[in-house]
């Protein structure tokens, strides 16, 4: 059998659809394996489409999966029958003007193992229907520029029936629900089961009562309080910073436990991962309560910013991701610590988004073309799409930042906008020429900037160069606008010049700095102001100078950033041991007490793996992951022996008296606690982490305990101690099985992950159990790369296995093998047969096939 040629979607081929839609009725008879869907939708020719007015463009609906019942137009059954992807209606058969489509159609749920449409998780029901998970419901225009009010009827047994808007009707077997806000099909939603509601309101600043639940299964209800008080606290910030309020009587969440994402922002009715939502002291990590805070301010932020402004087709993703990330960062830099979040945000960028940018799945923040939309959820789209909105911000000032966004919600309300609608609102609202801005969007890659600088005669001059290097299908990088923030320092320590953004529109450029008395020392990217990477040849006692001087929070962490790297390069590359200064410079920050706890647990920790393996093939250097964790393991142990007295002070000192409280200040002290666990564990032979583990009355202090043993292969009696008290438990439980194979010792990493598959109790069609050990495995760099190449083996495998199933979840997990060319010529050799063979498996899933034929490149 001949394969189809791949489909290619452009950007540059969009054209309006034929027709609109005035308004939707949908019936839903549930049945697990015959579920009915009767549909009603009113369209109209779209005026901006000549050739629909005139009423010879044909209707085209998208439709997968579905057995078709019957459909009519204006009353009069059609005889067309669908193909694979959908259902034409010629234009013959079209009435002049607006008419009424309906049809009826039966689907399985049960038998949806993808989790996209309409599946069932565990006895209920709910849908997924970003990105084009709608044609799986019903035939339908699935495409985000198709925008209708919806009215939804629901008819089952089950007790609760949810879907978007407001309940209009209910009584025993049915209800009714109408969103008149309208919306594209992706935003759409369902979800019927045997639920209990976690309830409270919120009364919006215009005095607009709003019912609020948590949906969860039966006996999860005493874990939404924390999912609750940051919805509450996202609606007001909301109010307060974007001047956005709620716009529906009630606004419900559903957890579900399987689901292929984090959540999903249909419209008054997020649907959860059950895992960023459920949480209690005993079962959650302050970094779980932390991204549940972060997740449910994301799912609320889209309400204004993907709802009702949404996406004119799916390039334009970033349109409401970049522009939420941004916000919810914005909404936990508030409620937490601005330097703190800007550091877990610059770690997350750096170790995801800049590795896509330098390998072979690199892309354009609006990318140009894709072959499934589903594998353009990258770090890319959301992260690097937030820093964009960042630089934005950032060049134009606050306050023109807040008119933008207010003419954006003005002129857009209603509507579906592109890149361009956004950066015209800019251009109108400060008078700025954004053409240059716009490569942000348009452009792949990282640029790096190379810094250099002189002093003369009381002058001060840096010089600035960006390069950025090809990206596929981009051969030329143009230069890109830049805003650089800068310091200067005097050599006493004194700051001589605060932060100025210095605005980079050429390849090279110059800027000088008069009127100083003695040669400067520079701050530079103060708070990461772009996501480049800085490229100075600079010493040791300058970063060292910067860590303990710097007025910026970040510019201080990435000091001592670059002197880790330093010295972790020199110990790779040279068999070098641990700098003396770099070891007092970190004793220093460990001991400081003015510092927040938070930012020096942050300081304390290593730069990872695979962040050195990125950071040594820069540097012209094939890294070897196995020398990497060998000469890691060897630091941390230096730092440990080295730093005993005050790891063991501050361990003593940051311990948190009291009852368990998820605030950022009892974390950032758990968190220094734990960096300080960590190191002693190298030194106590585990002493101090096995009492903390027998003691802990929360999470948090139980994973650092366990995870700090493990890493010395210890553990064993309170792995099983944990697996008794928590078997029942399946997101616990997923935090047991990932420890396992990410705190694996490089020789035991493949071993150890393919007897957690063994176990009953590994539900592989689970996302999050999949994730939990076939996640892991690529996060243990020196495991996942290990010299026998069983990792890769192992990881292919399990993509083999559960594509037919769930291809969105195996396409992203694929992801893994992106950095093979980075390593030497055997690695990169067993990586690229494992390539090899999921290509030639026959009925990939095109999310698989377009992920590994990008990657083989
Ligand atoms: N739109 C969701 C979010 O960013 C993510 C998502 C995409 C969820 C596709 C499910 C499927 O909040
Ligand atoms: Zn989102």
């Amino acid at each position: 059998m001949k394969e189809a040629a791949p489909r290619t979607i452009r950007l540059a081929e969009y054209t309006p659809p034929s027709h609109l839609v005035e308004g939707v009725e949908l019936q839903f008879t549930l049945a697990p394996r015959t579920t009915r869907v009767r549909s009603a939708i009113r369209f109209r020719p779209n005026p901006a489409r000549p050739d629909a007015v005139a009423g010879t463009a044909d209707l085209r609906l998208d439709g997968e999966a579905l057995t078709l019942i019957r459909a009519a137009i204006d009353g009069t059954v059609l005889a067309a029958a669908p193909d694979a992807t959908g259902l034409t209606i010629p234009a013959a058969a079209l009435p002049a003007g607006p008419f009424l489509f309906e049809a009826e159609v039966e689907i399985a749920p049960e038998t949806n193992t993808a989790l996209e449409g309409l599946y069932m998780s565990k006895g209920m029901y709910c849908t997924q229907c970003e990105a084009e998970g709608f044609r799986k419901i019903t035939f339908y225009p699935d495409r985000p520029d198709v925008m209708a009010p919806f009215k939804v009827r629901i008819e089952s047994d089950l007790p609760v029936l949810l879907s978007n808007g407001d309940a209009v009707g209910q009584g025993p077997g049915w209800a009714e629900w109408h969103d008149p806000w309208p919306k594209p099909a992706y935003l759409f939603a369902l979800v019927a089961g045997d639920l209990v509601a976690h309830s409270d309101r919120f009364t919006t600043r215009s005095g607009r009562e709003v019912a609020l639940n948590i949906w969860v299964r039966r006996g999860d209800e005493d874990r939404c309080a924390y999912a609750m008080d940051a919805l509450k606290r996202s609606m007001k910030w909301d109010e307060d910073t974007y001047g956005r309020e709620y716009d529906l009587d009630v606004f419900n969440i559903v957890a579900v436990d399987d689901f292929n994402m984090g959540a999903m922002e249909n419209k008054g009715l997020n649907i959860f991962n059950s895992k960023y939502v459920l949480a209690s002291p005993e079962t959650a990590t302050d970094d779980d309560f932390a991204r549940i805070e972060a997740i449910i301010a994301h799912e609320y932020f889209h309400n204004w910013t993907g709802n009702r402004i949404t996406c004119r087709d799916w390039f334009q993703l970033c349109l409401k991701e970049g522009l939420t990330v941004f916000r919810d960062q914005s909404f936990s830099g508030d409620m937490r610590s601005h330097a703190v979040k800007r550091i877990e945000d610059v770690l997350t960028l750096r170790a995801r988004q800049f590795r896509e940018d330098a390998g072979p799945l690199a892309h354009p923040v609006r990318p140009a073309s894709y072959q499934e939309i589903n594998n353009f959820y990258t770090a890319t789209v959301y992260e690097k799409g937030a820093e964009v909105i960042g630089m934005l911000k950032r060049l134009v000032g606050d306050e023109a930042y807040r008119r933008a966004l207010d003419l954006y919600f003005e002129r857009h309300d209603g509507e579906a906008a592109t890149i361009e609608d956004w950066l015209k609102v800019f251009e109108d609202a400060t008078g700025r020429d954004l053409t240059q801005f716009k490569r942000w969007y348009t452009d792949a890659g990282t640029p790096h900037l190379r810094v250099t600088d002189d002093y003369r005669d009381g002058t001060y001059v840096l010089h600035l160069e960006q390069q950025t290097l090809p990206t596929p299908g981009q051969p030329e990088k143009p230069p890109r606008v830049i805003p650089v923030a800068v310091g200067l320092l005097n050599p006493n320590g004194d700051e001589v010049l605060p932060t100025r953004v210095l605005e980079m529109t050429e390849a090279r450029q110059s800027f000088s700095f008069e009127g100083l008395s003695a040669r400067p020392v520079p701050s530079i990217l103060r708070g990461f102001s772009a996501p480049v990477i800085v490229e100075r040849e600079t010493s040791a006692e300058e970063r060292a100078f910067l860590l303990a001087h710097d007025t910026d929070p970040f510019s201080r962490w990435e000091a001592g950033r670059g002197l880790a790297k330093e010295v972790l390069v020199r110990m790779v590359t040279e068999g070098a041991d641990p700098a003396p200064g770099f070891l007092e410079g970190l004793g220093a920050i460990l001991r400081d007490d003015s510092l927040d706890p938070a930012f020096r647990a942050l300081t304390l920790r290593l730069p990872s793996e695979d962040d050195m393996a990125q950071t040594l093939h820069a540097a012209g250097h094939v890294p070897d992951p196995t020398r990497i964790h060998v000469r890691r393991e060897a630091l941390i142990e230096a730092i440990a022996r080295h730093l005993a007295g005050a790891l063991g002070a501050t361990y003593s000192a940051m311990s948190v008296p009291g009852p368990y409280t998820p605030d950022a200040g009892a974390a950032g002290k758990r968190a220094l606690r734990g960096a300080a666990l960590a190191y002693l564990t190298r030194i106590d032979g585990g002493a101090a982490a096995k009492v903390q583990y027998g003691v802990a009355d929360n999470m948090t202090e139980a994973l650092q305990a366990l995870s700090a043993l493990l890493d010395i292969g210890q553990g064993a009696a309170e792995l099983a101690s944990f697996e008794a008290r928590w078997r029942d438990d399946a997101l616990v439980m997923d935090k047991w099985f990932t420890l396992q194979v990410l705190h694996a010792a490089p020789d035991d990493c493949a071993a150890n992950a393919r007897a957690l598959t063994e176990r009953s109790d590994f539900d592989w069609k689970n996302p999050n159990r999949f994730r939990s050990v076939i996640g892991a495995i690529a996060a243990n760099a020196a495991g996942f790369h290990h010299p026998s190449g069983d990792s890769y083996r192992f990881l292919a495998d399990w993509l083999i296995r559960l594509d037919p199933l769930n291809p969105q979840t195996a396409a992203r997990l694929s992801a893994a093998f992106d950095s093979w060319a980075r390593y030497d010529a055997d690695r990169q050799g067993l990586i690229r047969d494992q390539l090899a063979r999921i290509a030639a498996t026959p009925g990939l899933s095109r999310d698989l096939s377009e992920m590994i034929s990008r990657m083989r490149g």
